[in-house]
C-alpha cells in the first residue's frame, strides 16, 4: 500500500503508527488528530526510530482530516476511552460525533479508501460508519477479536506454561462483556485446550478475557490498553497489505450470517487485499449460539440507540 492513515494519534493511534513503520506495510503514513502539534510531534518521534529498525516508511502528522485525502487504509482510533466504571457503550455518544466526521471527510477525499475502525463501542460504531458511508461492507470493518483471542492466547499460555507459538483461541461476538470466547477452537498445537485444562480453569480464562480490557483500566486507573490493541490493528492490516486471505476474527457486518441481518460484530472474516473478502459461518453448538444471540443482543441495544 502507498498510504494509510491513522485518526487518532492517542496513544492505540501512535503504537499503530510505529507497529506498521516497522513492519513497512505502507510507504506512507499520515496521523491526524485534532490537537495542536501532538500527530505532528508523535510522526516525527517515530520518524527518528527508522535507522534504528530499518525502515523507510515516511510518517507525517496533521491536524486537517483532509490529509486523508487518497488513502488506500483509514484506521480510526480517535474518540474518548472509557474511563474506570464506564462500559464501552457510555462513550457512544461523545465518539458518535467523531465518527461522522471522519467519514463525511472520506467520502469527499478517500471514497475507495477501506476504513478500519478500532474506536469503541466499535462494533456499533463500525455498523453507523458503514451505514453512513454507503460502501460495500467489504471496505468497512473493525477491529476486537484479534485482540480478545490475543488476550485469550496469553492466558491460555501463561495457564498451561506452553508456548504462544502453539496456541490458537477464538473470540467472537461484540466487543463488551457478553464477547463469546469459543473454547472448543481454542488449541495448543491443534490439541483442544480441554486435553490440558480442567473445566473451572477454562471458565476463569473465559472471564479473564471477556474482562481483560476492565482488567488493564483497572491497574493503569488513567489509561486503557493501546500495546496489544495497536499489534493487533497490525495483524488485520499485514493480512491486507500482503493479501494474505488470513482467516482472523473481525467486526463485519452481516447479511444474513449467523440469523443476523443488519448489525456488526465479531466473526471469522477472510481478510486480504479487498478488505473484508467474506464471512465464515461456523456451525454453533445450542450453547454457543445462545451466548452469540445474547452478544449480538447487547450491540444491537445500541445500535438502536443511534437511530433516537
Ligand atoms: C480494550 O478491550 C480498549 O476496548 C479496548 O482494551
Amino acid at each position: 500500500m502507498k498510504k494509510i492513515t491513522i485518526v487518532g494519534a492517542g496513544r492505540v493511534g501512535e503504537s499503530t503508527a510505529h507497529n506498521l513503520a516497522k513492519a513497512e506495510l505502507c510507504r506512507e503514513i499520515v496521523l491526524v488528530d485534532v490537537k495542536e502539534g501532538v500527530p505532528q510531534g508523535t510522526a516525527l518521534d517515530i520518524q527518528e526510530s527508522a535507522p534504528i529498525f530499518d525502515f523507510d516508511t515516511q510518517l507525517t502528522g496533521s491536524n486537517d482530516l483532509k490529509a486523508l485525502a487518497g488513502s488506500e487504509l483509514v484506521i480510526v482510533t480517535a474518540g474518548i476511552p472509557r474511563q474506570p466504571g464506564m462500559s464501552r457503550s457510555d462513550v457512544l455518544d461523545t465518539n458518535l460525533a467523531v465518527i461522522y466526521g471522519i467519514v463525511d471527510e472520506l467520502l469527499k477525499s478517500a471514497p475507495d479508501a477501506m476504513l478500519l475502525m478500532v474506536t469503541n463501542p466499535v462494533d456499533v460504531l463500525t455498523y453507523a460508519a458503514w451505514k453512513r458511508l454507503g460502501w460495500p461492507r467489504q471496505r468497512v470493518f473493525g477491529m476486537a477479536g484479534v485482540l480478545d483471542s490475543a488476550r485469550m492466547a496469553s492466558f491460555v499460555a501463561l495457564e498451561t506454561g506452553f508456548s504462544v507459538k502453539d496456541i490458537t483461541a477464538m473470540v467472537l461476538g461484540g466487543h463488551g462483556d457478553a464477547m463469546v470466547p469459543m473454547t472448543r477452537f481454542t488449541c495448543i498445537n491443534g490439541i483442544p485446550v480441554e486435553h490440558f485444562l480442567p473445566q473451572e480453569k477454562i471458565a476463569q480464562i473465559v472471564k479473564r478475557t471477556r474482562e481483560a480490557g476492565a482488567e488493564i483500566l483497572r491497574l493503569r486507573r488513567s489509561a486503557s490498553a493501546y500495546d496489544a490493541p495497536a499489534a493487533a490493528v497490525a495483524t488485520m492490516v499485514d493480512a491486507i497489505s500482503r493479501d494474505r486471505r488470513q482467516i482472523l476474527p473481525g467486526v463485519a457486518i452481516l447479511d444474513g450470517e449467523y440469523g443476523l441481518k443488519d448489525i456488526a460484530m465479531g466473526v471469522p472474516v477472510v481478510i486480504s487485499e479487498r478488505g473484508m473478502e467474506r464471512v465464515i459461518e461456523l456451525p454453533l453448538t445450542p450453547e454457543e449460539a445462545a451466548e452469540f444471540k445474547r452478544s449480538a443482543a447487547t450491540v444491537r441495544a445500541d445500535i438502536e440507540r443511534l437511530k433516537k
